[in-house]
């Protein structure tokens, strides 16, 4: 019997903010392998923000996802028949197969992964993209020195949990910001910040402004909008801002920067990025964040959808701040 292949496709584009109906789920007869070629069982499905921007037709540092093939998106799984003599069934990789329970290749694109001290999950995660922006952002953009002040916004997030973890361990004030009294917690008891600011409590001004009384000299920008603007007003002269993501813009919802001067008077260093533009550092960053993953230096939480066919909703509730820690999809 011909097994069939379970697919998420962009059905349609976004007019305003995304919804369900802009997906739409598939089944597709999985052919013979060709010789060089390696079919994996996705276990888990990476949820990113950077997919937001990909529905749109708009040109951005990416071309957008075409209409009608599977969402891109990074996975993980474990190869269950191979004609490609690199690899053989059981071997654990990372890819990106995108939206769907099986992934085909020649080999190219994928990474054999050891799930001895590491869990296959977390490859998608601190041990994963999200950790290599983390890191790159924080050591080549900001580049804390020990004293210096930290902030990160979206900090119970995937990016966001790793910045203020690796600032700590420079020796820096790490302040988070994050949405909700439970997600607060859990940045300062869990992941060991400094502080953590709540910005939907309504005093965000006020509450940064008390959890940095030295100023800010790093500040990590996940989100946009009022926590950019707050967290400017608290920059100190020549402080360094990683430009990783705003978020609170994605969902049709552009959020304008009220006080430009401040990049002026404060002479501030804004550096916007894209982790795969910076392949050189993956190596390197991969390596000590693995090693802290293993040694249990580094704690991470992940938010679980089950089945392929709730990709979409998990997908949604995360661009609405629904998630706490990397989103994910388990498949197996
Ligand atoms: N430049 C790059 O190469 C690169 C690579 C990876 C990720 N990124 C960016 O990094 C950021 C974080 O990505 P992630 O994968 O780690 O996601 P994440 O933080 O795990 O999840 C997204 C979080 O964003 C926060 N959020 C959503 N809407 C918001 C709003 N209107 N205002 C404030 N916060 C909001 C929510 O947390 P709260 O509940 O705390 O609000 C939500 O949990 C995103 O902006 C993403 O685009 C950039």
């Amino acid at each position: 019997m011909t097994q069939m292949n379970r697919q998420i496709l962009l059905a349609s584009r976004p007019e305003g903010a995304a919804s369900v109906d802009n997906f739409r789920l598939v089944e597709t007869p999985l052919a013979p392998l060709q010789e060089g070629q390696v079919r994996v069982r996705n276990h888990y499905l990476s949820l990113d923000p950077y997919m937001r921007g990909r529905m749109n037709e708009s040109k951005s540092y990416a071309a957008p996802q075409p209409l009608g093939e599977v969402m891109i998106g990074g996975t993980v799984g474990e190869v269950v028949e191979s004609r490609n003599p690199k690899y053989k069934a059981g071997d654990k990789v990372v890819a990106m197969f995108g939206w769907q329970e099986f992934g085909t290749s020649d080999g190219s694109g994928m990474q054999l992964v050891d799930t001895t001290h590491v869990p296959l999950s977390a490859y998608l995660g601190p041990v994963g993209m999200p950790g290599v922006t983390a890191w790159y952002g924080l050591n080549r953009i900001i580049a804390p020195k020990a004293g210096e002040t930290v902030v990160v916004s979206a900090a119970s997030g995937a990016v966001g949990s790793v910045v203020g973890q690796l600032a700590r361990r420079a020796g820096c004030r790490a302040v988070g910001i994050a949405g909700g009294a439970d997600k607060c917690r859990y940045v300062v008891e869990t992941l060991g910040f400094d502080a953590c600011v709540d910005y939907k409590a309504g005093n965000l001004y006020q509450d940064l402004k008390a959890a940095t009384p030295d100023g800010v000299d790093g500040y990590f920008e996940n989100v946009g909008g009022e926590v950019l603007d707050a967290t400017l007003a608290r920059m100190n002269a020549f402080g360094r801002i990683a430009l990783c993501g705003m978020i609170a813009g994605y969902d049709g919802n552009p959020q304008p920067l009220k006080y430009p001067g401040l990049l002026l008077t404060q002479r501030l260093l804004v550096q916007g990025f894209i982790v795969s533009e910076h392949m050189d550092v993956w190596p390197q960053a991969l390596k000590e964040l693995g090693a802290l993953v293993a040694q249990k230096q580094l704690a991470y939480r992940e938010t679980v959808a089950e089945g392929l066919g709730n990709a979409p909703s998990a997908f949604l509730g995360m661009l609405k701040g629904q998630n706490f820690g990397k989103q994910l999809v388990k498949l197996v």
